[in-house]
């Protein structure tokens, strides 16, 4: 079978330093990472910042080649969130994320930040994913915010807008994948929660797919948090998910 870059990115959501240090050494340190990336987000940055990310993913680790995804879902004014790109960029991010719905403005200014900043800092320039409708939001929700659209039409209206910006791909539910890469090609990165491997416990995720549904339907990566840390051998368990997802050189 042919084999792929690891798609597996581990979300680690927890304020817990020293554990997200240990499991990040475990699963992506050397000599070989056995993610494609670590995903870190709002509640690990708002109690540590980027002190706490240089602490828990230290360069020795990112420099096996594993990728960080730094999920802030920034929404704000354009020059604001252009700000706050510029203040993570030294932390060299491979994906950013941002609420597609901050507008056009919005999502250009954070692509125009990141190409400036990545020149400055002579690091690879972010990459960009829009965050389009919750998957915890569903018709009337929307409707309360004054959105009189099903969500799966704000989904796609909101990553195509987030595509037509100039940004890099999105974050997209397992029964979004489909539409997604059909309405914004080949290249568009979909990064793809709710993913449960065989056999395991589906948690709170109410409609999970299996790592290889998600990426024979073109989910270029696979956010897997508890079922990876919460694993007597996280190692183990990552390593089990990739060659679910067709990754057979571990
Ligand atoms: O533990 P689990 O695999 O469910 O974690 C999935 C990760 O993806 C968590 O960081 C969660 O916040 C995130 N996520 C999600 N569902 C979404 C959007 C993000 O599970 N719709």
């Amino acid at each position: 079978m042919k084999t792929r870059a690891n798609p597996v990115y581990c979300g680690i959501d927890t304020t817990d330093l020293e554990g997200a240090a240990k499991l990040i050494q475990s699963i992506a340190g050397a000599p070989k990472p056995a993610v494609g990336g670590i995903k870190l987000g709002l509640e690990f940055f708002l109690a540590h910042g980027a002190p706490g990310i240089r602490y828990a993913f230290p360069e020795p680790v990112r420099a096996t080649g594993v990728g960080f995804f730094l999920d802030l879902k920034l929404h704000d004014i354009p020059n604001t969130v252009a700000g706050g790109i510029r203040a993570v960029a030294g932390l060299a991010p491979t994906y950013i994320t941002l609420h597609a719905s901050g507008g056009r403005d919005m999502l250009k200014a954070a692509v125009e930040e990141a190409a400036t900043q990545a020149t400055k800092l002579n690091v690879p320039r972010a990459k960009l994913l829009g965050v389009t409708v919750l998957t915890s939001m569903d018709k009337a929700d929307l409707s309360a915010t004054g959105v009189d659209a099903d969500p799966s039409d704000q989904v796609l209206r909101l990553a195509t807008l987030a595509r037509d910006a100039g940004l890099d791909g999105c974050i997209c539910s397992p029964h979004e994948i489909a539409a997604l890469r059909k309405e914004c090609g080949p290249d568009f990165v979909l990064m793809v929660p709710g993913i449960r491997p065989v056999g395991s416990a589906s948690n709170d995720q109410k409609r999970a797919m299996t790592p290889r549904q998600a990426v024979d339907l073109g989910a270029t990566h696979l956010v897997v948090g508890r079922p990876i840390y919460q694993a007597a051998s996280p190692r183990s368990a990552a390593e089990a998910i990739a060659r679910e997802a067709g990754v057979n050189d571990l």
